[in-house]
């Protein structure tokens, strides 16, 4: 199918506005009262939507009337949902005016189109049209609220953010404030959710929704492992092929909440954005308050379309185009091999081993700057530590170059240790509570980074680094939650800004690193996966998506991950085995290498130890990676074996044009009489004969989609298979 521009279409008549591409509606009706309701978002339909609305059952129910038009303000799909005009489910907007008063009747007074704009301070999904609606309460001039809803060609979804502005004459304040509101119709529906902790990150839950309010989200500050800024609605009987599916993530990296909440009428009020614990903030007449954006995805293709869509939006739209879809760095880490205990002849020794391998980067992790030799010390100096180090930087950087590899350099540009030469110099740059010693977390604290000046040191200090060393390639690390969100230079009033503000000042941190330095390959990383969302997506290509390499852990932890984020984002290392911090089973070095070519890949361990019949192998799997790493980073990816459900992991990337793919199996343990022989494929077109190297054969894309291919696996825990296919016809 041609992707053709989206475009929006409006009927005069009936007050109806289609936002449309090839693939889906979202359309929004005006009522007869001015409210600006969301009528319909799926598939694509004609324009000949009929508004329907709810009648409101029993004496209780408040109603809206105008013209003949009556409607219950809790049942409609209100595009914003306000408190106290009658509606008595969850709001999306709550606004506290001068005189304490916090109704707000929005109706739509103007609409515009435009070209797709970068949102003010937060990262965005670019490229498409925006339909944008300005709602006002007559009642209450002082406030405008535009809500904003963008399309992009090809896509199955659309983005929502929300600009509050205070266009009166006194302070009003904001404590709560959504990116979207949109109503599921009533059905079964079965919610979806990435949960997890620090080494057990994106783990599946799915459970059925019921009535009541189902909230999910987290207050640690960042948007964390324990809840991943996403949320899925998907029919009862949804399966990875079929069924539809609503899903939101939010393209933010704080805080957030994601509700759904099953009215009695049975229809399900789906929202989120800033998490309101919290938040507070206060807007200054003339200030305005711009929400996050949420992108929303429709399927009808069960939790495999679903996450496609996801995966082409942020490929197409939002990860740094310049790197999406070229070749990755093949990193070697010497994290897990050395941790703090190294020095410059250990590095050097351990970069000649993997030189010649096929690794092209050697990553220096943590432990090279100030007086870093355990995680009590150094965050905030970054100042080579060229004692450790035998000598300059700038000396191991020229080593590692003409050995033929790129050099990469860990950074935690967010933190600062108690003791560190930053802290002694400016100890009031830490977030805090004022009447309490800071929260300590990994023995650290966090940079108060709502602060320009804490932001232009940090930017200074990491972009000289940069510059003095010829750095090609960094691992932007954040280690710990925020506990306080208090800065010691807000008012009393707006210290519940703190941690957006944080966030805020987190982005303008990255535009002045990341966006600074285009020829640095830039990889995201928080203990792992704690901080993985579209927010760094924007920034980060790739994200290490755990501190787990275990390949047990790792099969749910990257098939979790790979429901929202695609396989090019998530980064994947072979480690030694057993894992010495996670891992209780030995799998085999090529089956570890075959799991960690799910996404972008590279290797974390001592190589000076590192058996030579393995050290050998790496260049073969290299040479593997590079063939297939098109098919990673922009083919199509397909689920077809769930971890969560069995001991098998299996996965297909499938070229745009169907003519290649490959097949992707990792059985962890091995029983007797595993009743599982063989594996549909997916993706493939039926017409075509595929040719199978590893199977020897030729078959025709309908063969391998409904017989299936063989699982021949080795006899041993931890086996893993991979089968290429390649159009014939
Ligand atoms: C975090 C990262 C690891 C490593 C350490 C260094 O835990 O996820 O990969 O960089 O920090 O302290």
């Amino acid at each position: 199918m041609k992707n053709t521009e989206p475009t929006i279409f409006f009927d005069g008549k009936e007050k109806i506005f289609y936002l449309e591409n090839e693939k889906i509606t979202c359309a929004f009706w005006i009522d007869p009262c001015g409210t600006l309701q969301t009528l319909y978002f799926g598939e694509k339909v004609g324009h000949d939507l009929i508004p329907v609305v709810p009648k409101a059952p029993g004496q209780h129910a408040v109603t809206r009337k105008k013209d003949g038009y009556s409607c219950d303000p809790s049942l409609i799909s209100a595009a914003v949902h306000t408190s106290f005009g009658g509606d008595s489910f969850e709001p999306s907007l709550s606004v506290v005016l001068p005189d304490g008063a916090r109704r707000l009747d929005l109706i739509c007074v103007s609409h515009r189109e435009a070209p797709k704009s970068r949102l003010a301070g937060l990262p965005s999904v670019s490229g498409g049209k925006s339909l944008l609606f300005e709602l006002m309460d007559p009642a209450v001039p002082a406030i405008s609220v535009t809500l904003s809803f963008s399309i992009q060609a090809g896509q199955s979804a659309v983005e929502s953010s929300v600009l509050i502005r205070n266009c009166g004459k006194e302070p009003v304040t904001l404590t709560r404030a959504y990116s979207f509101s949109l109503q599921i119709p009533a059905g079964e529906w079965d919610t979806v959710v990435l949960h997890g902790q620090h080494a057990q990150e994106c783990q599946i839950d799915r459970r059925p929704l019921s009535f009541g309010l189902f909230s999910v989200g987290t207050r640690r500050g960042i948007s964390s492992s324990s809840m991943n800024p996403f949320l899925a609605l998907c029919e009862n009987a949804a399966t990875e092929t079929s069924g539809r599916v609503y899903a939101a993530a939010l393209v933010y990296s704080g805080s957030h909440v994601l509700s759904a909440e099953k009215m009695p009428s049975g229809n399900v009020r789906f929202q989120g954005g800033v998490q309101d614990g919290e938040f507070t903030w206060k807007l200054d007449p003339g200030e305005a308050f711009q929400t996050p954006e949420a992108v929303l995805c429709f399927s009808s293709d069960g939790l495999g379309g679903m996450s496609r869509a996801f995966h082409d939006l942020f490929r197409a739209h939002l990860i740094p185009q310049r790197r999406v879809s070229s070749p990755r760095p093949v990193v070697f880490n010497n994290w897990e091999g050395t941790h703090f205990t190294f020095n410059g002849e250990k590095l050097r020794a351990m970069a000649d081993s993997v030189a010649g391998t096929g690794i092209d980067t050697f990553v220096l992790d943590d432990g090279w700057f100030g007086k870093r030799n355990d995680s009590t010390s150094g965050l905030g100096d970054w100042f080579t530590n060229e004692e450790k180090l035998g000598g300059p930087l700038s000396d191991l950087v020229e080593y590692v170059h003409q050995k033929g590899m790129k050099f990469g350099l860990w950074f935690e540009p967010e933190m600062i240790s108690r003791d560190s030469d930053l802290f002694r110099a400016h100890p009031d740059w830490v977030l805090r509570e004022p009447h309490h010693e800071p929260v300590e977390s990994r023995n650290q604290w966090v940079l108060d980074l709502g602060r320009a000046e804490v932001r232009a040191c940090i930017a200074d200090r990491v972009n000289r680094i940069l510059a003095e060393n010829r750095i090609d390639y960094v691992k932007w690390d954040m280690n710990r939650d925020l506990a306080e969100g208090y800065s010691s230079v807000l008012p009393p009033e707006r210290q519940g800004e703190t941690f957006h503000r944080y966030v805020l000042g987190l982005y303008d941190l990255l535009d002045r690193v990341v966006n600074a330095n285009p020829d640095v390959f830039f990889e995201g990383c928080s203990s792992g996966g704690c901080r993985f969302d579209a927010g760094m997506l924007a920034y980060f290509p790739q994200i290490w998506a755990s501190d787990n390499t275990d390949a047990y852990s790792r099969t749910r932890i990257q098939y979790g991950t790979s429901l929202v984020y695609p396989p090019s984002s998530i980064s994947c290392h072979v480690s030694s085995s057993p894992n010495a911090s996670y891992g209780s089973h030995f799998v085999p070095f090529a089956s570890r290498a075959s799991l960690a070519q799910f996404g972008a890949t590279g290797y974390e361990f001592d190589p000076t130890k590192l058996p030579e019949q393995d050290l050998a192998s790496i260049s073969g799997q290299i040479e593997t990676y590079r063939g297939d790493e098109d098919l990673i980073l922009n083919g199509d990816l397909y689920r077809l074996l769930s971890p969560f459900e069995g001991e098998f992991f299996a996965v297909m990337n499938v070229s745009r044009d169907r003519r290649r793919a490959r097949l992707l199996v990792f059985r962890r343990l091995r029983y007797a009489n595993v009743p599982l022989t063989r594996a549909s494929l997916q993706g493939l077109d039926p017409e075509l004969d595929y040719d199978c190297a590893e199977l020897g054969g030729r078959f025709s894309g309908a063969t391998l989609m409904r017989f299936g291919v063989p699982l021949r696996l080795s006899g041993e825990d931890g086996a893993a298979l991979v089968l290429h296919f390649r159009a014939v016809n």
